[in-house]
């Protein structure tokens, strides 16, 4: 993974391969060279956002490469589109071949210049992300190090968040690569070796339940959604307890490592994306990644039920009413909506906890990607707060987070005929009677975010190749940060 560095000096002076200078539109270069001002005086670079023209030899610069990047309109300029930007810049540099290359920081406006520098770092780190490991003969070239360059006076914000910023990128980094994995490879139990690895690398507990365990516990759901599956599921609770006697912080995340439909089959048109119904998990497992690099002062409790849902002899199928980990009897409306019932289990698991704050999230419903599109994860829960502050650190991420209403209506469409609740309400609201269903078993303050539209895509951006994209790890990461004494 590419280092980034931070330097302070005039950006014109600092002797790398490669020197990145961004520019607004419309604004003309300074000090970079008369090849610099006359590429933007002929109009043939405007400063629109990611544009770039590669400058060789200028004079009285210290890198013997210019590139000039667009930032797009002053106004406009903030810290999500410098995270565009600032990968477009380390992207080209691994392109060229180059070992390093220098990025003369731009601050947005309203922007802390740590925030600034924690964005460019994810931009870039980010931006570098590629899974490759099952390409025979990848033979790819690595950035090795990227320089922030700033002011003098600026240069323990800029080493702080640079550092913050990449700490939160390689958690991320680590929820994309579980969560592009297929599901031959990123099986229950490798998720629950990756957790084991978390805690090794970090001083954290962990325990694993197998499936006699989660039967033991009578985690009824994880256990009826697992049953028919050769690979067996796992219950996954992480701790990192660096926060004294304060009342933990629960992240729970859905890992259906591969969601057939079970029973109630899905349409095979697309069915290889199962494989990222686990990305929830992978989320939760990035950002316990980050939170022991980061050594958050927090109590955090990770709780990933991991499962396929499969059909055969032994599956469950609709119809069939389960006891709940808390007590509620479920009727099994269709065997699809499997997400759900291995949730609830988590959650009035972490009841124990006595919980400050429960937030899990789930590739939950369609429904929710219909919804808000591949832009937004929808935002639901029982405490106007915490949504709040989800919502909060959702922005501050650049992996927003829109709330939805959770209306007591949407609880009395799951109300069960022969059991106490259904697990489906239909089609309407597939979303909001998901997250009333959720609802019931979360008697702490809790949100819940359905990332179904933004966990994997098949366009990606600057920063974002095609596949996983890690949220929300990073807003789970800026969350916690936030709850920090
Ligand atoms: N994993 C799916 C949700 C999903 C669908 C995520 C498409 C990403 C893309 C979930 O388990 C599911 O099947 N949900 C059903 C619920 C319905 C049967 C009530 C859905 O959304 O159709
Ligand atoms: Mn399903
Ligand atoms: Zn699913």
């Amino acid at each position: 993974m590419v280092v980034i560095g931070a330097t302070s000096g005039a950006a014109e002076d600092f002797a790398a391969e490669m020197l990145a200078v961004g520019l607004f539109k419309g604004q003309a270069p300074e000090g970079l060279g008369d090849a610099a001002a006359e590429v933007v005086s002929s109009g043939d670079f405007t400063g629109k956002e990611s544009e770039t023209a590669l400058l060789y030899g200028q004079e009285g610069l210290g890198a013997p490469r210019l590139l000039l990047v667009g930032l797009g309109k002053r106004e406009r300029f903030d810290l999500e589109r410098l995270r565009r930007v600032s990968a477009t810049a380390a992207k080209r540099a691994r392109a060229l071949k180059l070992r390093e290359a220098a990025f003369s920081l731009p601050v947005p406006p309203n922007a802390a210049v740590r925030e600034a520098a924690q964005a460019a770092a994810e931009g870039a780190s980010l931006g570098l992300y590629s899974f490759d490991q099952h390409k025979s003969g990848a033979e790819h070239h690595e950035l090795q190090t990227f320089h922030l360059v700033s002011d003098e006076e600026n240069l323990r914000e800029v080493t702080d968040g640079a550092e913050v910023g990449q700490k939160a990128a390689s958690g991320a980094s680590l929820a994309r690569d579980l969560a592009n994995e297929p599901s031959n490879v990123a099986t229950p139990e490798y998720l629950a070796q990756k957790a084991r690895e978390i805690a090794e690398r970090h001083g954290m507990e962990v325990t694993v339940f197998d499936r006699a365990g989660i039967e033991e516990e009578e985690l009824t759901g994880l256990a009826t959604v697992g049953r028919s599956a050769a690979n067996e599921p796992r219950f996954i609770v992480l701790e990192h307890r660096k926060g004294g006697d304060a009342a933990p912080i629960v992240l729970v995340g859905k890992a259906v490592t591969f969601d057939s439909g079970g029973i109630s089959i899905k349409p095979s048109a697309g069915m290889e994306n199962m494989k990222f119904d686990m990305s929830g998990g992978a989320a939760v497992l990035g950002a316990m990644e980050a939170a022991g690099a980061l050594d958050l002062a927090l109590n955090v409790v990770a709780l990933v039920p991991a499962t396929e849902n499969l059909p055969g002899g032994d599956a469950f199928k609709p119809g069939d009413v389960l006891t709940m980990h808390s007590g509620k009897t479920v009727e099994i409306v269709t065997t699809d909506a499997e997400g759900r019932l291995i949730l609830a289990d988590a959650l009035s698991y972490a009841r124990r906890y006595e919980p400050s704050a429960v937030v899990d999230c789930a590739t939950l419903t369609g429904a929710c990607h219909v919804a808000l599109g591949d832009h937004a994860s929808g935002l639901m829960g029982n405490d106007e707060d915490l949504v709040a502050e989800i919502q909060t650190a959702g922005e501050a991420s650049g992996e927003r987070a829109w709330p939805l209403p959770l209306f007591d209506e949407y609880t009395e469409q799951i109300r069960g005929d022969v059991a106490d609740i259904k697990n489906s309400g239909g089609r309407y609201g597939g979303a909001l009677t998901a997250g009333a269903f959720l609802k019931e078993f979360a008697d702490y303050p809790w949100a819940h975010l359905d990332i179904a539209g933004t966990a994997y895509g098949k366009k990606g951006n600057a920063y974002t190749p095609k596949g996983a994209t890690g949220a929300p790890a990073r807003l789970l990461v800026e969350f916690l940060s936030g709850r920090t004494p």
